[in-house]
């Protein structure tokens, strides 16, 4: 089977027409999206059909969430909050009820179950039951004030013990608080977490892959460079190792590289790869603009910051 995980579109339809373009010679069977379909960009309904219409099994983000009442608004600063706004007001009620129905975490199985006489003492529930309410996690790029509690009711599904991928957009210890995995100590904390192979995880807008040993407690590659993560091999070994694959973000990349960004996975090979795809984006920030969106989100397309 042949993957593609696309993450945080962020309503930018001339990327997400590229890179489904892009896939088109890929032989991808089955799509995976890790959330942030809308905010920032200029299609939110343009970019929900066309993942509708790919059929994409898809978690809801932080930026999902708060256009359906999910997430207070206050979680965002005053520029995204102000993206937020209009975006809910572009989309229908049936759009609405598309986003309200993604759970925070998802699982598919393409892999190898195992078992363990001693399994790890479970850490997931915000994967298996209702969520506690508690307070989000530390906010960044477009979040600003905490909030107290979410109303999230449904988190995931199950899955056969090291058998898949985990989607979720930001940590999965605490999906409801849309966390940053944004160094070492979080992504280990989500990989000890991860009950399947591979954790598929957004929301930062910056690739990167992570093979952690679980039987050493080590971390034994990290790559985030253009060049390493074009290919990379991994082993379906799930008693031993767990990855995490963040496929960087088609509509807002924040790398320093503005080419829009997605993996594929191939679980035969047992081979992945991020490719970075040029899309129109001169066209994607002018409509940014003559939306009256604030002009920071069309500006930093170009630069990929
Ligand atoms: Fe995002």
């Amino acid at each position: 089977m042949r993957y593609a995980v696309l993450s945080d579109i962020h309503s930018n339809l001339e990327a997400l027409t590229a890179v489904l373009e892009a896939l088109a010679s890929e032989r991808i069977d089955r799509t995976l999206c890790l959330g942030d379909v809308v905010g920032y960009g200029a299609d939110p309904r343009a970019c929900l059909e066309r993942l509708q219409a790919c059929d994409a099994l898809v978690v809801g983000g932080n930026h999902d969430a708060v256009c359906v009442g999910k997430l207070d608004l206050g979680w965002f600063n005053e520029t995204a909050q102000a993206s937020l706004v209009w975006t809910r007001d572009q989309l229908s009620v049936t759009d609405l009820d598309w986003l309200r129905r993604l759970l925070l975490v998802e699982t598919v199985e393409p892999f190898t179950p195992y078992h363990e006489e001693a399994p790890p003492a479970p850490n997931d529930q915000g994967r298996t039951g209702p969520v506690k309410a508690g307070p989000v996690g530390r906010p960044s790029n477009g979040a600003g004030r905490a909030q107290r509690s979410t109303p999230f009711q449904q988190v995931g599904t199950g899955s056969s013990r090291g058998a898949g991928f985990t989607l979720v957009h930001g940590s999965l210890s605490r999906p409801e608080r849309f966390e940053y995995l944004v160094d070492l100590a979080q992504i280990v904390d989500t990989l000890t977490t991860c009950r399947t192979l591979m954790c598929l995880a957004g929301h930062t807008h910056q690739p990167c892959f992570v093979e952690y040993d679980r039987t050493q407690r080590t971390v034994l590659r990290v790559l985030t460079r253009a060049e390493e993560l074009a290919t990379v091999a991994f082993r379906d070994d799930a008693a031993t190792v767990r990855y995490l694959v963040n496929p960087g973000s088609v509509g807002q990349p924040r790398d320093g590289d503005p080419r829009a960004s997605v993996a594929v996975i191939d679980t035969d090979e047992k081979r992945l790869s991020i490719h970075r795809v040029r899309y129109d984006l001169e066209t994607a920030a002018r409509k940014i603009r003559q939306a009256g969106l604030p002009g920071f989100f069309a500006d930093r397309l170009a630069v990929g910051r």
